[in-house]
């Protein structure tokens, strides 16, 4: 066995109302809770919120991270923190706030400075203690080690460090039944590549890994499409959600690869959400990478279709692809590049702006150069 080394994801506390438990686990003082509006007004996080108060916490909320949050609004939720003393932070909603909150808790937890932190293992103080609660099952922010920022320009830059792990996640899927169809599909597809991607890492997939993919796979595929059609199906709902948070530390240990890589492009210039984005690129990568990561996706393959074990590995991997092709189209979204207002002439750019995603591409099974993103693209056009 190659020597490899795993870092775990915080606590967990799972079941309806477990965000409100984090009133027993949390320490006394003021409280800084990161949310969006959105998540407050359709009242989630009234439960959890009063359960603190009464613990005889002070709420200081901070309720206007955006999504792709910009530097100023992680500044903003610090400054707002350190004014009033906290001595804990909550993150609260989807993948947004949650960013926010694990470096609003760094920030001040170590007195570091932001711009020295940016990039991997620079971050090496003492977070102040964090919990995260996840409203949408698909980044899987709530268990992993990195937060992403928009800055000067509209550039994204990340923070990547163990030292932002949260000490708590805490998974309640009643949070997650009002996502709209078109929002759970494209946030379950997330997932999805995040675990079959982190199954094929090259540089860091490991056993520990690969059963966290492994099983977030048969969760996720087993529940995608019965959540997009019955919305309030609470098993289904749970199984997203955790099958989420397990890709989530698949791939906080074995990075995802060519489908994130050629999907921040779209992101980034045409503003597509970033589920959405992996997955009209999903089938395109998958497909390249074909030949070289035959055997694992092989491998995957047996979860989604047990019967198709005896066949061979090649058949086994067409399975894979098509059986994933499947469930994007499933799912309600719509899988090509043209309807989602992408002109044909942008394809030489955005391969290009894939091109800057090598800390991505090295993960790949298999090379993804400048001539292939835009044969890629075309494809999936
Ligand atoms: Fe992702």
């Amino acid at each position: 066995m190659q020597p490899f080394s795993f870092n775990p994801g915080p606590k967990l506390i799972s079941g309806e109302g477990s965000a409100a438990k984090l009133a027993e686990i949390l320490p006394q003082g003021p409280c800084l809770f990161v949310t969006d509006r959105d998540v407050v007004e359709f009242g989630l996080t009234d439960a959890c919120r009063t359960a603190l108060e009464d613990g005889g916490r002070d709420i200081i909320l901070f309720d206007s991270v955006e999504a792709d949050p910009s530097k100023e609004t992680l500044l903003a939720a610090v400054e707002l923190g350190r004014r009033h003393g906290v001595t804990h932070v909550v993150g609260f909603g989807g993948g947004s706030p949650m960013d926010v909150a694990k470096l609003a808790a760094y920030l001040l937890g170590s007195g570091d400075e932001l711009d020295n932190i940016w990039g991997v293992g620079l971050a090496r103080g003492q977070h102040l203690p964090l919990a995260l609660v996840p409203t949408t099952a698909g980044t899987g922010s709530e268990a992993t080690p990195v937060a992403v920022i928009t800055c000067e320009g509209g550039e994204k830059r990340g923070v990547n460090s163990p030292a932002l792990i949260a000490d708590w996640a805490a998974l309640d899927a009643s949070l997650t039944l009002g996502m709209p169809r078109s929002l759970t599909a494209a946030t379950g597809i997330d997932a999805i590549v995040h675990a079959v991607e982190a199954f094929t890492s090259a540089r860091l997939k490991n056993p520990i890994s690969d059963m966290y993919a492994r099983e977030a796979l048969r969760l996720l595929s087993g529940s995608l499409i019965r959540v997009c059609e019955e919305p309030g199906d609470m098993a289904a709902r749970s199984a997203m959600l955790l099958g989420a948070h397990l890709a989530g530390l698949a791939f906080s240990n074995a990075p995802v690869a060519g489908v994130h890589a050629l999907a921040y492009p779209l992101g980034g210039i045409h503003h597509l959400p970033h589920g959405l984005s992996n997955a009209l690129m999903l089938r395109v990568v998958l497909q390249h990478n074909a030949e070289a990561a035959r055997d694992h996706y092989a491998e995957l393959a047996e979860i989604l279709d047990p019967d198709c074990a005896r066949l061979g590995s090649q058949a086994n991997c067409a399975t894979l692809i098509d059986r994933l092709d499947r469930m994007v189209t499933d799912s309600g979204l719509v899988p090509r590049l043209r309807d989602h207002g992408v002109p044909q002439d942008d394809i030489p750019m955005l391969a290009r702006e894939a091109m800057k995603q090598q800390r991505l591409l090295v993960n790949n099974p298999v090379p993804i150069e400048e001539e292939d993103a835009r044969r890629l693209y075309e494809a999936a056009w």
